[in-house]
């Protein structure tokens, strides 16, 4: 099988005769892109953290603290890049992590099945979230034969956490994602500087209004009165009163693998592995939530250690491949993106989050290659050195 790596020597053939990549390359470039395809209100709420931003900033900067170690002659001329999460190989260490506004970040508003389809031409797996534009039924049909996790906000209604979960499994979803840092919504000044928060608008509710339960709820259909619907949400959305004693009631809900997200303390970890938890999501949510400064990358070894043999899939900060590669040996099973395939989404449509999934495993394949790790499993922290 070809490595990743490969395609740039395409891009390189097609200078040749004066063809240029019509999409960004890297990052930054593709950052500034899609602040000028987006609306204000959706670039604020994509681009934006909680409070000053430290934690967002420092989930980036944690990955510069950490040097690969490059070993030479060690047969990396061909890469195998998978792993295995739950008893199936996934082709890559890559995952799509849950966006709640990734619907809205195309202008025609169908953004989670463009990233459903895009996982399914990719094979990176997509993690769907609660707040979708379309029916999580739908985004999982368009997934094809990739497989795809459930990200779930267990909302402040027992019989409709339920629902969404058993919906969630029916539609063909092969882990559930649990979200806990979100029992109720971060400080975030650059959405509240200019009084935007889209789901009060109606937008990225579709789970929600196409769940008999949350139907059940209300006098009208949402269909007659959405500001009613919208009223419900707000009030549902988040569980504030979550705790440990939960664990076992959402464990008793779904035989599918289980995985607890915005875990960083390796306490949580222990403690959600004993619980029968099937896997650790650990993340700062992007510094969108917990604002307290600590970067994800820097919690995540003793994660790792925390929960043994079970999973752990990181988020938070991962711009490039060489921070795929570092997350790995940090011992990471899979790593996440967001913002980086949002901007994919604003600036290209299906062909952005492609070309920005393809760009994430073209680097993070040849700094496996070019450092001397043909597996993901050779790469181990002894690979990491701290850069003084
Ligand atoms: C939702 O997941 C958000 O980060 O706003």
């Amino acid at each position: 099988m070809a490595n990743h790596g490969d395609w740039q020597f395409g891009i390189y053939l097609e200078g040749l005769t004066g063809g240029k990549p019509a999409l960004p390359m890297d990052y930054a470039t593709l950052e500034a892109a899609a602040a000028d395809a987006m609306s204000t209100e959706v670039w604020s709420y994509v681009a934006g953290g909680a409070g000053d931003e430290h934690t967002q900033r420092a989930n980036v900067t944690a990955f510069t603290r950490w040097g690969l170690m490059p070993r030479m002659l060690a047969g990396a001329a061909e890469r195998d890049l998978s792993v295995e999460l739950f008893g199936q190989r996934f082709a890559t260490p890559l995952m799509l992590a849950p966006v709640g506004v990734i619907g809205i970040c195309e202008p025609e508003g169908h953004g989670d099945l463009t990233t459903a389809r895009a996982s399914a031409a990719t094979g990176v797996p997509m993690i769907a979230s609660t707040l979708s534009q379309d029916p999580m039924e739908d985004v999982a049909a368009a997934l094809g034969d990739t497989p795809g996790w459930f990200q779930l906000y267990p909302p402040n209604d027992r019989e409709l956490t339920e629902s969404l979960v058993r919906r969630a499994e029916a539609a063909g979803f092969t882990a559930i994602v649990i979200t806990l840092d979100t029992l109720t919504l971060g400080w975030r000044p650059r959405d509240l500087a200019i009084a935007s928060f889209p789901q009060l608008k109606g937008l990225c509710l579709a789970n929600y209004t196409s769940d008999p339960v949350f139907r059940s709820r209300l006098s009208a259909p949402p269909e007659e009165d959405p500001q009613a619907a919208v009223g419900l949400w707000a009030m549902l959305f988040g569980n504030q009163s979550l705790s440990w004693d939960d664990l076992a009631w959402l464990r008793s809900l779904t035989s599918l693998p289980i995985l607890l997200k915005g875990i960083c303390s390796p306490d949580d970890a222990r403690r959600a592995i004993d619980a029968g938890i099937d896997g650790i999501h650990c993340s700062t949510h992007g510094g969108r939530q917990a604002n307290g400064g600590l970067p994800a990358l820097d919690c995540l070894p003793e994660v790792v250690d925390a929960a043994g043999d079970a999973p752990v899939v990181f988020d938070s900060g991962v711009r490039g491949g060489a921070d795929v590669v570092k997350a790995l040996a940090m011992g990471a099973r899979a790593v996440a993106v967001g913002r980086p395939y949002a901007y994919g989404l604003a600036v290209g449509g299906q062909a952005g989050i492609e070309h920005v999934l393809k760009c994430l495993l073209g680097e993070t394949d040849l700094t496996m290659a070019i450092n001397g790790y043909p597996t993901v499993g050779a790469l181990t922290r002894d690979a990491l050195r701290p850069v003084r």
